[in-house]
């Protein structure tokens, strides 16, 4: 950041000698924003559990500036400590976490298993917790007054209205997650970190493929904007998030919903 109060366009929203970490980067919404962090000139570690993916993301990323991937369980604690292990090995300083990766269960009431429930919370819920937890030293070091650090967790809309999907797991996961992160935004404002959520509406992911190879266009045609999400909408919040520009902003949770949740 510069002395001069007034950024300029640019300085508003540049991320250069920034380092990010953003899980589940390897595809879909994870993608969309490590390609934005990177475009921005962030440092950016991704990681999935699937080493083959990783190698690909990165290949593909790597067109867009520096990124490592690291392939990791994050539904386990023990994981989640190794890959904050290897990220501050790296640097000691982290100024943008993106808790992105996730998972969603449907199944009707009646049969919704034990597992639905422990699967879903563990990765949605426990597993940003647990980064944090790990990171914290990193992002307090990467922090200052005018410029902290940045976590932002990927909740959802389904924890803004009443999904129509019997997702129970999901939707109460995302929920908890974005008071999870207002939470921590009280406690962590003073430490010179921000905690903000993006809630997404409908983004085309391998999560989402089916529903939206099925019922797109009327997922579309309910959006008051008539469309479903797009790579820029999501690289865009999160630039902003993570930039100057969102230098003020803590304990939010931002619908990106083309107006779906926020209208209903
Ligand atoms: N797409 C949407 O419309 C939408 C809407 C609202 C919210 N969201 C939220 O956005 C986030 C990304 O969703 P998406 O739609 O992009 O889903 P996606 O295409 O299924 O991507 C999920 C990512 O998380 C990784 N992942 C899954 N399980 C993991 C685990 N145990 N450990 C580490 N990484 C894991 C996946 O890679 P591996 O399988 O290789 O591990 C993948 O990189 C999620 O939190 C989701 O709830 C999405």
């Amino acid at each position: 950041m510069t002395d001069n109060p007034f950024a300029t366009h640019a300085e508003l929203f540049d991320l250069r000698g920034k380092r990010a970490l953003v899980t589940g980067g390897t595809r879909g919404i994870g993608l969309m924003i490590a390609r934005g962090l990177l475009q921005a000139g962030a440092r950016v570690v991704i990681s999935s559990r699937d080493a083959e993916a990783c190698a690909q993301a990165q290949e593909q990323l790597s067109r867009c500036g520096e990124v490592r991937a690291v392939p990791a369980d994050l539904s386990r604690h023990d994981e989640c400590r190794r890959l904050s292990g290897l990220v501050t090995g790296e640097s000691e300083r982290l100024d943008i976490l993106v808790n992105n990766a996730g998972a969603i269960w449907d199944e009707p009431l009646a049969t919704f298993p034990d597992e639905a429930w422990d699967t879903v919370v563990d990765l949605n819920l426990k597993s940003p917790f647990w980064l944090v937890q790990a990171l914290l030293p990193a992002l307090r070091e990467a922090g200052t007054a005018d410029d902290p650090a940045r976590i932002i967790n990927i909740g959802s809309i389904a924890a803004l209205h009443i999904p129509q999907r019997p997702n129970y797991s999901y939707s109460s996961s995302k929920a908890a997650l974005h008071q999870l992160t207002r939470v921590l935004a009280k406690e962590l404002g003073p430490q010179h970190v921000t905690v903000n959520a993006v809630a997404p509406g409908p983004f085309p992911s391998a999560m989402t493929a089916a529903i939206l190879d099925e019922f797109g266009e009327a997922v579309a045609a309910s959006a008051p904007l008539r469309r479903i999400g797009r790579d820029d909408d999501m690289a865009g919040v999160a630039v902003f998030l993570a930039s100057r520009a969102g230098a003020y902003l803590t304990g939010t949770v931002i619908p990106v919903d083309g107006g779906i949740a926020t209208t209903a």
